[in-house]
């Protein structure tokens, strides 16, 4: 076979994703699609805001020229100004535009700041449960993946966090509002990472980054402010995108944000640059850049969200699943009722209900279940998940 031989051995780890998908369709062709009840997706189902339409129907009309051009690979100085100056005002931090690289979307921001940090064989932290495309952006960009894990509240466990960190750590990825279990890290988790951090860049004389994954950010339901990073940790980046706050996932817009205070920073700007530019991006949408720009203060109806949270979360808990409530993003991650929970996936799906076993994320036992769906399926899921918790407990 002529691909190689590394990528077909993730592609061979994350092969039960497409079995997942291949499954929910052979099930959509037996019973209908009406009466399959897919919990799996991170679609986000909320379409744009009215701001983006009238954003877009204005750029359409708009015939002044370099508009289409190439243009610094960072993005166009006026869209990341007006990023940085709301970011400024949300964090409290004073974030300019030369802090700012409007990226193709989250995931390309993190594999534009992994190539940019990263020596062949240089360790990366990623905190389970974790978004399980990590694992194959840090592998792309030639780092190696070692794993910390979280209490029984999915907040980060301090004590494995320092056991992960090495001498070749170059960075520690949290996510937060965080996919797939829903928590917000409030400031004394991200207080206390940020103190083991330093600790360890002291002990082995290294410098770590911490790069917070953001694009659940304005998807918050409490009413609690989300805590920023920047005045916990000099090295620290923001990765975000508007995949799912303005329900923009297809078009491929997000940016990087970079901490102002930061003794690095210009050089991690510079190259940063570079590797936008060669990892073949060269720049964010140049459209979607201009779309944006104006309308960071919008977001999708996160009320419409919330009260699906509620839905899913209440039925899934009344039933007697064990779950820790989410206050963010669109997951829940409640504990599997058999110990096997690639087992308990495959019952559910007879069920005619899908969602994702927990070891997709690096975390056995549990399920993801997300309610960025119609609200039909999620009321349709509930007899399964209540059929399949009373046969497993009988
Ligand atoms: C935690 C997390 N990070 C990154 C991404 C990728 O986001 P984007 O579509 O903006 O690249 C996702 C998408 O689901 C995600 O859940």
């Amino acid at each position: 076979m002529a691909i190689s031989r590394k990528v077909r051995e993730q592609m061979n780890n994350s092969s039960w994703i497409r079995r997942m998908f291949e499954q929910g369709i052979e099930l959509r062709n037996i019973h209908g699609s009406e009466n399959v009840f897919d919990l799996s997706l991170g679609n986000p189902l909320l379409e744009p805001p009215d701001e983006f339409r009238a954003e877009m129907a204005r750029l359409v009309a708009d015939e002044t020229p370099n508009t289409h051009r190439y243009m610094p690979n960072a993005g166009f100085p006026e869209v990341r100004a007006s990023v940085a100056e709301v970011l400024a005002e949300e964090s409290g931090v004073p974030v300019t535009g030369a802090e700012i690289l409007m990226t193709v979307g989250a995931a390309g921001a993190i594999n534009t700041i992994l190539r940019s940090i990263l020596d062949e064989g240089d360790e990366v932290v990623l905190i389970a449960p974790f978004f399980a495309e990590y694992t194959f952006y840090v592998a792309h960009q030639t780092g190696v993946s070692k794993i910390a894990t979280c209490d029984e509240n999915w907040l980060p466990d301090i004590e494995s966090l320092e056991a992960a960190i090495g001498p070749r750590t170059r960075a520690v990825i949290i996510n937060s509002p965080n996919n797939p279990t829903g928590v917000i890290y409030p400031e004394s988790s991200i207080a206390a990472i940020s103190a083991a951090l330093q600790r360890a860049e002291e002990e082995h004389g290294s410098e770590i980054y911490l790069i917070s994954d953001e694009p659940y950010r304005k998807l918050i339901y409490t009413d609690t402010p989300y805590p920023f990073i920047f005045e916990h940790h000099p090295r620290s980046i923001v990765a975000t995108s508007h995949s799912k706050d303005l329900g923009l996932a297809g078009e491929r817009i997000g940016y990087i944000a970079i901490n102002p205070g930061d003794p690095g920073k210009t050089e991690l700007a510079n190259a940063l640059n570079f590797s936008l530019r060669t990892l073949g991006f060269v720049n964010a949408p140049a459209l979607m850049q201009r779309a944006v720009a104006s309308i960071q203060r919008a977001t999708v109806d996160i009320n419409i969200y919330r009260k699906k949270r509620d839905l899913l979360y209440n039925a899934l808990t009344k039933i007697g699943y064990k779950c820790v409530q989410p206050d963010g993003a669109f997951y829940v991650f409640p504990k599997s009722p058999i110990p096997d929970d690639t087992e308990f996936v495959a019952q559910l799906q007879k069920e005619l209900v899908l969602v994702v076993p927990g070891v997709g994320f690096g975390t056995p036992g549990f399920f993801r279940a997300s309610y960025c769906v119609d609200d039909r399926v999620i009321e349709g899921s509930i007899d399964g998940f209540r059929n399949l918790f009373t046969q497993v407990n009988s």
